[in-house]
């Protein structure tokens, strides 16, 4: 139950039952009102002004890819093993392409977009204290009806362009096996000076235990109700383990492994960051239901181009978008350069797999051999993007070309990086559902109330997952939507079980009427094995429409000492969609581990 200081809009009082048939078109026709620019004060851009409609029409390939720099060690070290560092979050002023003027934007650790990559070793734990630097006023809309971070005590129907007070911030480790008081509860966040708190806040000094293997970790903002627009406005960058397995394998490393962060964004005329302000009805009257920019931005610039020399690179890809998904593939004179990926979110394959399109949803990372050394020199590919939005059968189009690679430099001393083929991966063994926990989540649209749910629950209704640590558990959820959700689990790296599709009309009329005995009656078919991309550790994985997904993990007990916030009784959790619009109205519930 909530203690403490209510620093949250109260809105939505009660959640009205009735639930609407399936429907396909929903959210597009939630969409499709962003098309006019309303008047909204207070965006991005120096003045009132209008949210544009378009992105103005840039010249491609133009910019090189910046490559964000490695996080380095504080001045001081306070803790004998660990190593420490301290982040800012501050505003900048950043350029996304040549020909625009800079924009404001958010960045870490000085950066005016993004942040640096933090590189740890294994079970070799770090500390960084997060430092909120952000200026007194949201420049992005904030929606005062959502339940969202509100320090400001703002009244929930707060117009469009009221001003937000201070920023909340609280970073998240996506991927790690974190200590609750240290994972970026959405509660547990804080303003500049740590003036006022989140009632989840313990700290903000987190510990990092990175008790998982090599793996494509990232960090960004999870504060209640505005993780999409702090994110939008630059807090996210990479952060990789690595150990001696990997050191073992051979991979490309130094300047041939590179973090591509794809992202999309709408930009203003004047370079500036824009995202709209219309909402879908006076329920939410600035809330849009997911963010789709019409211009892709690589590690902060749109349209980039990287210039390799023939030989192996290693790219860790993240999908850094809010709500578009990219299904992707390396082309060049009309044809494919394999993308061979060696991994996903929480560590390596257990073989390397070749897609021919390597599906990336919001939140999720590959890993990814590419060998351009048979290439002639000048070879120019392009990484190219056919996912519609919303996926999979939207009608907003796919963003077709992101960035391009030219093999244009010259070999600077032998490639000695394992040849693909050649390429061992640790096995992954798979977790036995035998005796599991089990436990489903329904996805269902309520179009009275335009929130998304798991489970018919509101992110502060109680809690209803107690989960017992070191225990393996089975959750399915059952997406009775029209469209795909990348559902996340905080804490813990999971297997995808299987996947089996559904009779979503009649499971979700059975809902309607009360039952709630799971979708067990409604299946169609047998459980569908995943994909080979799949056989691995991950983090966030694809809930399709009309299917049920299966997940399968460990809960192991984080390392080190549990703290709670007053009031608090056991370790809280989070598990959501990863469409961070969907994640910032109720699709998103706490979970509790029991130790
Ligand atoms: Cu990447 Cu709960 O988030
Ligand atoms: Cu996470
Ligand atoms: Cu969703």
């Amino acid at each position: 139950m909530r203690r403490g200081r209510d620093t949250t809009s109260p809105n939505l009082t009660a959640l009205s039952p009735p639930i609407l048939a399936m429907h396909r078109r929903t959210f597009l026709e939630w969409s499709s009102a962003l098309g006019a620019g309303l008047l909204l004060p207070g965006t991005f851009g120096l003045q009132p002004g209008r949210v544009a409609a378009r992105s103005p029409k840039l010249p491609r390939f133009v910019d090189p890819l910046p490559i964000p720099p490695v996080l380095r060690p504080a001045a001081n070290q306070p803790y004998p093993g660990a190593t420490y560092y301290e982040i800012v979050m501050a505003e900048g002023r950043h350029r996304f392409h040549r020909d625009l003027a800079p924009a404001r934007t958010w960045g870490y650790d000085g950066l005016s977009y993004l942040g640096p990559t933090i590189e740890a070793r294994s079970r070799s734990p770090i500390v960084v204290k997060w430092i909120n630097n952000l200026p007194p006023n949201h420049p992005l809309p904030v929606d005062f009806t959502l339940r969202v971070a509100n320090p400001g005590g703002l009244p929930a129907g707060a117009p469009a362009g009221t001003p937000s007070g201070p920023i909340p911030t609280v970073p998240h480790l996506h991927g790690g096996p974190t200590l609750p008081q240290f994972d970026g509860h959405p509660e547990a966040w804080w303003t500049p000076g740590l003036a006022q708190r989140g009632h989840h806040f313990v700290s903000d000094v987190y510990h990092y235990n990175n008790n998982v293997q090599a793996a494509t970790l990232w960090y960004h903002d999870h504060a209640l109700g505005i993780t999409r627009l702090n994110v939008y406005a630059g807090l996210a960058g990479c952060y990789f383990v690595r150990d001696d397995i990997e050191s073992g394998l051979g991979l490309p490393s130094g300047p041939y492994e590179l973090p591509l962060v794809i992202q999309d964004r709408l930009l203003g005329a004047d370079g500036s960051l824009q995202y709209p302000a219309t909402g879908v009805s006076d329920v939410h009257p600035i809330w849009t239901p997911e963010m789709f920019g019409d211009t892709p931005i690589v590690n902060g610039k749109a349209y980039p181009v990287l210039e390799v020399e023939p030989r192996r690179y290693r790219l860790r890809l993240l999908n850094g978008s809010n709500a578009r998904f990219y299904r992707l593939w390396l082309e060049g004179n009309k044809r494919r350069v394999p993308l061979y990926q060696i991994g996903a979110e929480g560590g390596f394959l257990g073989a390397v797999v070749t897609p021919e399109r390597l599906l990336l949803t919001s939140g999720e990372r590959a890993d990814v051999i590419v060998d351009f050394s048979g290439l002639p020199a000048g070879t120019t590919l392009t990484l190219r993007n056919d996912a519609p939005v919303p996926f999979p059968s939207g009608d907003g189009k796919p963003l077709e070309e992101l960035m391009r690679i030219r093999v244009s430099r010259p070999l600077s001393g032998r490639d000695a990086s394992t040849p693909v083929d050649a390429l061992r991966l640790p096995a992954v063994p798979p977790l036995d559902p035998a005796g599991a926990v089990r436990r489903s989540f329904a996805m269902i649209e309520h179009h009275d109330t335009k929130v998304l749910l798991l489970d018919g629950r509101m992110f502060t209704d109680p809690i209803t997952d107690q989960v017992k640590a070191d225990s393996i558990e089975v959750w399915e959820y059952v997406n009775t939507t029209g469209d795909a959700h990348p559902m996340h689990m905080h804490l813990v790296q999971f297997q995808v079980l299987e996947r089996q599709r559904l009779d979503a009309a009649a499971y979700l009329a059975a809902w309607e009427r009360g039952e709630r005995n799971g979708p067990g009656a409604y299946l169609q078919g047998g459980p569908i094995a995943p994909p080979p991309e799949e056989l691995g550790w991950k983090d966030t994985a694809i809930s399709n429409p009309g299917e049920v997904l299966r997940i399968i993990a460990r809960f192991d007990r984080p390392l080190g000492e549990i703290q709670l916030p007053a009031g608090i009784e056991h370790a809280q959790y989070v598990h959501h969609c990863h469409i961070l619009e969907h994640e910032d109205n109720e699709m998103m519930r706490p979970f509790e581990l029991m130790t």
